[in-house]
């Protein structure tokens, strides 16, 4: 059975745009009989933009009771906190050993940070960078590689961390002339449509344009409204494939759904009618994970125990790649 891996960072607040562009598809794939997933709160990722203590364990348990409400099976999908696997982090030391500078100088976050401080006009361009931050890559790779991993399904931003992990991992095994650890493949879900906020860019926290995934009825209906329409008349046609509504209302409803609001939208539909359709199928899909999502959350020592398990059965794959890269490097006993 191939593995396929995936760190989540916990952020406040989980939107329709995480659900429809990474919950869904990842929560499709740890079905998938020929594949045993692994997913994992990336706590420690996190820390580095995160000083709150109180708001990273919120978020923490957030994200943990996201996707369990979402429907992930912890009995058949191995879920578990990074920041509970100790063998990553001594993974991530001896994976630093073999981590040229220069591929660091190359990631596109940290380039990221330099380009903004140079814009800023700053003195230092490393301003505001911590080491953290600047071998986030590496720890990435312990993560992956920790567990053999074949498959990582991530966003386009992070195709270059997974060749991060090949590169190092590549490296070691050249090092000690051994197949020593796996090489691991970013598989980039091109057809994965890009969810629009209700100002039509990207649905993002950053743009403050997110429909919330778990707000109660009423706020869900408000966000849903928010969404920008045009002037036109309720009783004009209108084209479905330019209208931010429709847009995210197909990838919710079943085909049938989409055709009729299709013929509704060229016979001349009021926005609010069709804001009002929106909202009846995001209820509709909604309203049962929101009550488990509820409930979760209100159980934290539910979620602990839950993640503790995973950790122990993480653990268990970790421990023999952490000692055979031991061995190879001459600091097993
Ligand atoms: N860096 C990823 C992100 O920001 C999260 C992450 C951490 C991850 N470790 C990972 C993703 C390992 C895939 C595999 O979204």
């Amino acid at each position: 059975m191939k593995r396929v891996l995936t760190g989540i960072k916990p952020t406040g607040s989980p939107h329709i745009g995480n659900y429809l562009g990474a919950i869904r598809p990842a929560l499709e794939l740890a079905r998938r009989p020929d594949l045993q997933a692994l997913y994992f709160i990336a706590d420690y990722h996190a820390l580095i933009g995160v000083e709150d203590p109180t708001a990273l364990a919120d978020m923490t348990y957030e994200v943990a009771a996201t996707w369990l409400a979402c429907g992930l099976d912890p009995a058949r999908c191995l879920f578990y906190r990074q920041s509970d696997v100790p063998e990553i982090f001594e993974l991530t030391w001896i994976f630093s050993c073999f981590t040229s500078k220069g591929w660091m100088n190359k990631a596109h976050a940290y380039k990221a940070r330099v380009a903004e401080n140079a814009a800023a006009g700053e003195a230092d361009l490393d301003a505001g960078v911590s080491m953290g931050l600047y071998a986030y890559p590496v720890l990435m790779a312990a993560d992956i590689v920790l567990f053999d991993s074949d498959l990582v399904p991530v966003g386009k931003d992070q195709v270059q961390h997974v060749e991060i992990a090949r590169d190092i991992a590549q490296r070691i095994d050249h090092v000690y002339g051994a197949d020593l650890l796996r090489l691991p493949e970013a598989l980039l879900d091109e057809a994965a449509a890009i969810v629009p906020g209700t100002d039509g860019r990207k649905m993002s926290k950053s743009y403050g344009n997110t429909i919330p995934l778990f707000a109660p009825a009423k706020q869900l209906r408000k966000a849903v409204n928010r969404i920008v329409t045009d002037s036109t008349p309720p009783e004009a046609p209108k084209d479905p494939d330019t209208s931010i509504v429709f847009q995210i209302y197909r990838m919710v409803a079943t085909p049938a759904e989409t055709a009729a609001l299709r013929d509704r939208y060229r016979a001349g539909i009021g926005w609010g009618e069709a804001k009002g359709a929106l909202a009846d199928v995001l209820e509709a899909m909604l309203a049962p994970a929101r009550a488990r999502y509820d409930a979760l959350i209100g159980d934290r020592a539910g979620l602990d125990a839950l993640l503790a398990d995973g950790a122990a059965r993480a653990r268990d794959l970790a421990r023999p790649t952490l000692a055979r890269v031991r061995k190879a490097i001459g600091i097993a006993r």
